[in-house]
């Protein structure tokens, strides 16, 4: 699915320069590589804080810790997304409250976020799947309307931005009180490890939580709130830093690799493409909105598993991003979840199938695979 090799060759003396500096000054933890990340991330962003963290769970928790959410608070976030996002909420002692998602960008819907809003909800929690933000101008809305908090979980889709209605292109992650991310290998941003980071134009914000990645400490040994141990180490931050101002032209690669693919795929009956919405209709050559963190295809003639199945057996990677919908998750079963409320994710678990996607893809690799989806689907 991705070639994190193939994307090492073209950075190897630098990564590998920036991390021998590392071992020279054992600098390991809270090095200056840290803190140099950390501002030029604020700045590529243009958010006034990042707080880099060990992953992008630790980044949602804490999050959610800092903004002093208690149990049973009510906290709203979609049903067809990684585990990771509900996953928190539900170790905090939070209530998660899952809705359905929309058939095309499949992200969070609005109407079922309005329709689950009771007093005791906290906070919504969008997540920008697959490198595409969620309704952000109606979710602030709503959040406003309803004085919720909205905190973006944006681990897949960092470097994405939003054009809102007012006209103001924001970057993802960077338009609720807080946003989330995370810098596993395979993200766009990925180090050569766990990474992760909490984003925040909230100053006061931004201090509780610099306290909590750090046990809870704002003065040495002085433990004021209880925190967590979630760091990002230098050697990370020094991946980094080397890939970060590579970071818009590696999601102009995926782009470019995605309208490859949705040209080849163009006006086949059982197989549909992604949308994009915001700056385009459709993919168009200057939409800088989607990052296609995944190219995910709907397969509709019922031939979604034969279609792996073949794939796998051809030595073609793909992936089923998500084959089980949260609320029917064993961990996350509960009485309030009708099935009724989730007729897009219930659908979307049997269609779905993302292709390979990443920076190196070339042509040849796209034409093998298109030509491959097509004959089995039309088969
Ligand atoms: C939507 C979403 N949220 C959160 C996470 C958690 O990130 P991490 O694996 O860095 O903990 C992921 C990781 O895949 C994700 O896709």
């Amino acid at each position: 699915m991705v070639d994190l090799s193939g994307q090492y060759q073209e950075i190897k003396v630098q990564v590998n320069s920036a991390i021998t500096q590392i071992l020279e000054t054992s600098a390991f933890i809270n090095g200056p590589e840290v803190h140099a990340f950390q501002k030029e991330l604020e700045t590529y962003l243009g958010v006034k804080h990042v707080i880099p963290c060990a992953n992008g769970t630790d980044a949602l928790q804490i999050a959610m810790m800092g903004l002093g959410l208690k149990p049973g608070d009510e906290v709203i976030t979609a049903d067809f997304t990684f585990a990771a996002t509900v996953e928190v909420i539900a170790l905090l002692q939070l209530t998660p409250v899952l809705v359905d998602v929309y058939p095309d960008t499949f992200n969070i819907n609005i109407e079922a976020i309005e329709k689950a809003i009771t007093p005791n909800t906290k906070a919504i929690v969008p997540v920008h799947l697959f490198g595409q933000c969620a309704n952000m101008d109606a979710i602030l809305a709503l959040a406003e309307k309803h004085n919720l908090y909205v905190i973006e979980d944006n681990a897949q889709a960092i470097g994405a931005k939003y054009l809102s209605k007012n006209g103001k292109k924001s970057m993802a992650g960077s338009m609720g009180q807080v946003g989330a991310t995370s810098f596993f290998p395979s993200k766009n941003l990925g180090c050569y490890g766990d990474g992760g980071a909490i984003f925040t134009n909230d100053d006061e914000l931004a201090h509780i939580i610099r306290g909590i990645v750090n046990h809870g400490m704002y003065e040495r040994y002085h433990h004021d709130v209880v925190g967590v141990n979630s760091r990002l180490d230098s050697i990370q931050a020094a991946v980094l830093r080397t890939k970060l101002p590579k970071l818009d032209g590696y999601c102009e690669a995926r782009r470019n690799s995605a309208r490859a693919y949705s040209k080849a795929f163009k006006n086949q009956e059982h197989i549909v493409t992604p949308v994009t919405v915001n700056n385009c209709d459709g993919i168009c050559d200057v939409c800088d909105c989607h990052v296609f963190h995944q190219y995910t295809l709907k397969i509709t003639n019922g031939k979604r598993d034969a279609l792996v199945k073949y794939l796998n057996e051809n030595e073609i990677p793909c992936g089923v991003y998500y084959p089980i919908p949260l609320h029917k998750q064993k961990a996350y079963v509960d009485k309030r979840y009708k099935e009724e409320d989730f007729p897009v994710t219930n659908q979307l678990v049997k269609e779905v199938i993302s292709l390979p996607m990443h920076t190196e893809l070339d042509e040849e690799q796209i034409n093998h695979i298109t030509k491959m989806v097509i004959e089995f689907v039309n088969g």
